[in-house]
């Protein structure tokens, strides 16, 4: 449950100034230095081979780090004194033009690809807390979780017919994880990760309501798996739900190599950002998440069951049975104007968490918990009260609770669609039509964290002041902020500062993307420093802030994602000069690695 009050953080550091786009480093404040945790390609197994850019095969991808790291957390093992700990990373997709020579036979690419999504457990250690993090290869609990792992599905929609398939006819054991974007840690020591572009992974007939509200269609696919695999497209005779199947947050043990992953049917099926977790006052657990969507919407579960401190078995079957709702938002200010402050001074409101699914009984007229569960986008759409329906929001990716306030934080990340055409125009949440930079709601529930009311108002509205963009900062001057835009992922530092990654800043404010922190109360609220920018195309991931150890961590998503194999726009985070063979593991071309950021005096 919510901690009290904030307080000074030991790291601390001057704010460097917004990077250009085109700038193919890593910076960091003055007196911090940077070097990777692990990177695309690492052997993670005793009997892995190095990383070998041209001459990659599934075989080899199977036990090394994979592509495109998003979420990441490290967890201190327990009884180590603080020189071990285990990393947790998901592969979100992969960079198919940029990872693979011309040369290489399209089979072998698609193997390797699919090889490289997924998740990967990773085993650190380090001399001592003033040290960096080494990753330790062959470790006990290091796993690669690939597209035969077994999920178990949970909660109502385990076992129904909308999941059911010729290779799963029990509708309970899932083959893989696809497009795994931002994630939390629970309270309880496991990682939740968010199922988000699944779409993209199907063929499907692309004609039924389902279908066409999940982005289903009947075009082939990028990677083309569908020429490996029958289930890859849900036209084939006994995979019409194979699509149903993905969608969902995803709960794994890393301190259990053996343990079978779950999938969390309780929380819905759309475009999961992530998921991250309170515990009530009441002693439920609490679950937020975003359907990242242009005009989706924005979820909360509310556990049936209570928490257990130390029981940890019993804490993870939390998410398998629960409360279901949905999010409207309704502003105060009758006056409000696109990209205008409201005449209270205030983006603010009132909100309601409609029911989807209460006490095990679906709230939808016409749908069961089952549909309720697997469509919920369509559920969602018929969620209503006397004031309306839930409210469609500019991009929900990460949303976040605050420990230390019981806050929520969520970051809509842009939406250019906002008022163009027939679609909504802006309103006092989503205040900006063809929303470029994004903007961040701060939600205060009505008492105790599961209550069906709240208060909402907005922390900022992003962009850059100084190119002249509309923005807001809760009244922080706005010319003594960092220029920010398309804010994706959230953390907390351990004082209750709230740390920002961004994705999209180049299409934005046409700078870097980069993690910001925001302080969130006193005099200075609402300030934005920024503290890192990463290489060129990429986005800025996890974050993780071990504040206490002046130690920041990112994992750097997709750089150098706009070149080409034969012509690479980024050479993160090797960087071998040009003309220079490669030493055995390194690469002249981008790795999607995580970082470590400390401070050079440590
Ligand atoms: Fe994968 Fe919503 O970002
Ligand atoms: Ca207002
Ligand atoms: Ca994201
Ligand atoms: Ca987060």
């Amino acid at each position: 449950a919510a901690k009290e009050g904030f307080g000074q953080s030991k790291l601390q550091f001057t704010a460097i100034p917004s990077i250009d786009a085109s700038v193919d480093a890593v910076t960091v404040p003055e007196g911090f230095t940077w070097q990777p945790v692990i990177r695309w390609g690492d052997p993670i197994f005793n009997d892995a081979p190095a990383f070998d850019l041209n001459n990659q095969t599934a075989a080899a991808q199977e036990q090394q780090f994979g592509y495109n790291n998003d979420y990441t957390d490290i967890l201190e093992i327990p009884g180590s004194k603080g020189r071990r700990a285990v990393l947790f990373a998901n592969h979100e997709y992969t960079n198919d033009a940029i990872m693979f020579p011309a040369t290489m036979p399209a089979e072998q690419q698609r193997a390797v690809g699919a090889a490289a999504h997924g998740l990967s457990v990773v085993e650190l250690e380090r001399k001592n807390k003033n040290t960096p993090w080494n990753y330790v290869k062959g470790a006990p609990l290091n796993r690669r979780y690939l597209n035969n792992t077994v999920y178990e599905l949970t909660g109502p929609a385990a076992g129904s017919s909308l999941v059911k398939t010729v290779k799963d006819p029990e509708g309970r054991f899932i083959k893989g994880t696809l497009g795994n974007c931002a994630g939390g840690t629970t309270p309880w020591g496991t990682i939740l990760s968010g199922e988000e572009n699944f779409q993209g992974y199907f063929v499907a007939p692309g004609t039924s309501a389902s279908d066409k509200r999940y982005g289903l269609t009947s075009n082939a696919t990028a990677r083309k798996w569908e020429m490996d695999d029958p289930r890859w497209d849900t036209r084939n005779e006994g995979y019409q739900n194979e699509a149903n199947r993905f969608g969902w947050i995803v709960e794994v043990d890393p301190f259990d190599p053996t343990s079978t992953p779950k999938k969390h049917s309780s929380l819905g099926r759309f475009k999961h950002e992530g998921a991250n977790v309170i515990i009530s006052e009441s002693g439920h657990v609490v679950a937020y998440s975003g359907d990242d969507e242009r005009f989706d919407y924005l979820y909360k579960f509310v556990s049936k069951d209570k928490y257990r401190e130390g029981d940890r078995k019993h804490n993870m079957t939390l998410l398998s049975a629960g409360n279901l709702y949905v999010a409207q938002f309704t502003g105060n200010s009758p006056d409000f104007k696109d990209s205008d402050l409201p005449d209270d001074g205030a983006f603010d409101g009132i909100g309601a968490w409609l029911p989807l699914v209460v006490d095990g009984k679906s709230a939808i007229d016409g749908m069961s918990v089952e549909e309720v569960l697997v469509y919920t986008r369509l559920a969602a759409d018929k969620a209503a009260n006397e004031k309306g329906g839930a409210t469609k929001m500019d991009r929900a990716e990460d949303v976040e609770p605050s420990l230390h306030t019981g806050k929520v934080y969520v970051a809509c990340t842009n939406n250019s669609n906002r008022g163009v055409g027939s679609n909504e125009g802006a309103n006092e949440v989503n205040p900006r039509n063809q929303n470029r930079d994004g903007h961040i709601v701060e939600i205060t529930e009505t008492g105790d964290q599961t209550s069906t009311s709240f208060t909402w108002n907005l922390l900022m509205v992003c962009g850059d002041p100084a190119q002249g963009d509309f923005t807001y900062f809760s009244g922080f001057p706005t010319d003594k902020v960092s220029p920010i835009s398309c804010p994706d992922n959230l953390a907390f530092d351990s004082v209750g500062n709230l740390w920002i990654s961004t994705d999209g800043a180049p299409s934005g404010i046409g700078r870097a993307d980069g993690l910001f922190k925001v302080t969130l109360d006193g005099a200075e609220r609402g300030k934005v420093e920024q503290f890192l920018a990463v290489p060129r195309d990429a986005e800025t991931c996890g974050p993780i802030i071990h504040d206490d150890e002046r130690t920041v961590f990112v994992a750097v998503q997709h750089p150098g994602e706009d070149g080409t194999f034969a012509k690479q726009v980024s050479f993160f985070p090797d960087y071998v000069p040009a003309g220079t063979t490669p030493a055995p593991g390194q690469a002249r071309a981008p790795r999607p690695s995580v970082i470590q950021v400390f401070r050079t005096d440590s």
